[in-house]
Order: structure tokens, then sequence, then C-alpha cells
């Protein structure tokens, strides 16, 4: 198994994603609202770049089966149903829906990664769940961190390299890192002792403490809270079956 990394869609490196998985990581916060949503029983989510984009998804279901969910510069989108805050995908509110999530850079990492075979999606809740189904599997893995508005995101490759790391401890020789991929595992050794501190002093981090986002902080560092794993398939995430 070969495991690279990229640190942010947008940058120079490119690699092919035509015989990997994929696993796209949003910490702050797509990746971590989307397991939250699927733990408390949302029936799917289908990711879009942009706002006229999820009135066009939304059109061929029963509006009341359907929730509008997402931000720009981390509020809630106006006229929308949910913002992108993990707190908001309560059971009472998500269960059974199909939810049409637009965000600044998660969606766009995600639909980017389409071309790969199989797209997971990755935030520390479901760390443990992801790497319980890529030890099974004997295939190359793409991790692409979704950054913040084509810089790198400090939250989304320690979770990356925490992958990594793991992955190398369970496989030891049967994984190949490139150097993108050490290099992140190394950024988590500096970071994994205290995931919450790393992103309080993040610079996406401070942004969503100044508009009022504090708690989804705290939520987003709870490592392996959640046992999902949330598979991008033919246009819409969903649980993997059991
Ligand atoms: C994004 O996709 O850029 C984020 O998930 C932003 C956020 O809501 O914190």
């Amino acid at each position: 198994m070969k495991i690279d990394v990229v640190r942010d869609p947008s940058s120079a490196y490119q690699p092919r994603l035509e015989d990997s998985i994929a696993v796209v990581i949003d910490v702050l916060r797509a990746a971590s609202t989307i397991c939250t949503a699927l733990a408390n029983g949302c029936r799917e989510i289908i990711p879009v770049a942009e706002v006229a984009d999820a009135y066009d998804a939304a059109a061929i279901y029963p509006r009341p089966l359907v929730l509008f969910a997402g931000e720009r510069h981390g509020r809630q989108i106006d006229g929308f149903d949910l913002g992108n805050s993990p707190k908001e995908f309560q059971p009472d509110v998500v269960a059974g829906k199909i939810i049409i999530l637009t965000t600044t850079n998660g969606t766009r990492a995600l639909l980017w990664a389409q071309g790969a075979q199989r797209t997971l999606v990755l935030s520390f809740l479901n760390l443990h769940s992801v790497i319980s189904f890529l030890r099974t599997v004997d295939q190359d893995v793409v991790i692409i961190c979704a950054g913040q508005d084509g810089e790198e995101s400090l939250e989304d490759t320690v979770c990356a390299g925490l992958l990594v790391e793991r992955l190398q401890e369970l496989l030891k020789d049967k994984v190949q890192l490139t150097e993108q991929a050490r290099g992140a595992a190394a950024v988590a050794r500096d970071h994994k002792i205290d995931l919450l501190a790393m992103m309080i002093a993040s610079p996406h981090g401070e942004h969503l403490q100044k508009i009022g986002y504090a708690d989804d902080l705290e939520i987003c560092s709870r490592l392996n809270s959640l046992d999902v794993l949330p598979v991008y398939v033919d246009g819409a995430i969903r649980l993997a079956p059991r």
C-alpha cells in the first residue's frame, strides 16, 4: 500500500487518483459535520460546490426530505436550514433527511476526489473507523486535506499524519510512504498530544472562535468518538454498509 498526502487540493502537487482510495479530510468542520450527521441518522449528504448547485441538486426530491446546509466565511448561508456546525446536526433535525451541503473548502475537496476508485470522509471523530477499514484493503491511499482557501490547514495535516502513523504501525513494511506522507506524520507527532490546543491556536480555529463557534473546536477534537465510515459514491455520501 502506497500512502500519499495532498496538503491542499489547489497546490501544484496533483497525484493520480484513479487506482486509489481517496480519504478526504476537513476537520474544521465539513468532515466532522458529515460524520455527525450520518451518525445521527441522516440518510445521505450530497456535496455541491455552489449555492445554485444546491437548489439544482434538491429539485428531484420532495422538499420535506431535504435540508440545505453550508457556510461561507464560517457562517450559515442565507435561506439555508443549517450552517456547518456539527452541533446543529442532531438526530431530531437530521434523521431520515437528505442534506445538500456546500462549504468553502470541504465540499470542493470531495468533488475533486471523485476520480478515485472509492472516497472516504475522515475527521478526528472517526479516525478509528477509517483505520479499521483501510487495514483490510490492499490498495493505494491518497489522503486529501481540504486546506483553507488554497493554504494548508494544520488540523487537516495533523489528522492525515495520525492516519499515516497508525497505518504504518499496523501494516509495517506493507506500507510505503511518500515524502508528503512522511511530512504529515512528522507534523502529527508534534501536535497529537493536545488536539484541542492545536486547533484553538490554528488560523481557522481562531476565526471560528471569533465568529462564535468556539464550542465546535472541542466537538471536532473528540478523537474516535463516532464509529462511522462515510463513503462518497455516485454523488452522495452514505454510511458504508456493515
Ligand atoms: C470549509 O469547507 O471551508 C469549512 O468546513 C469551513 C467551516 O465551516 O468551518
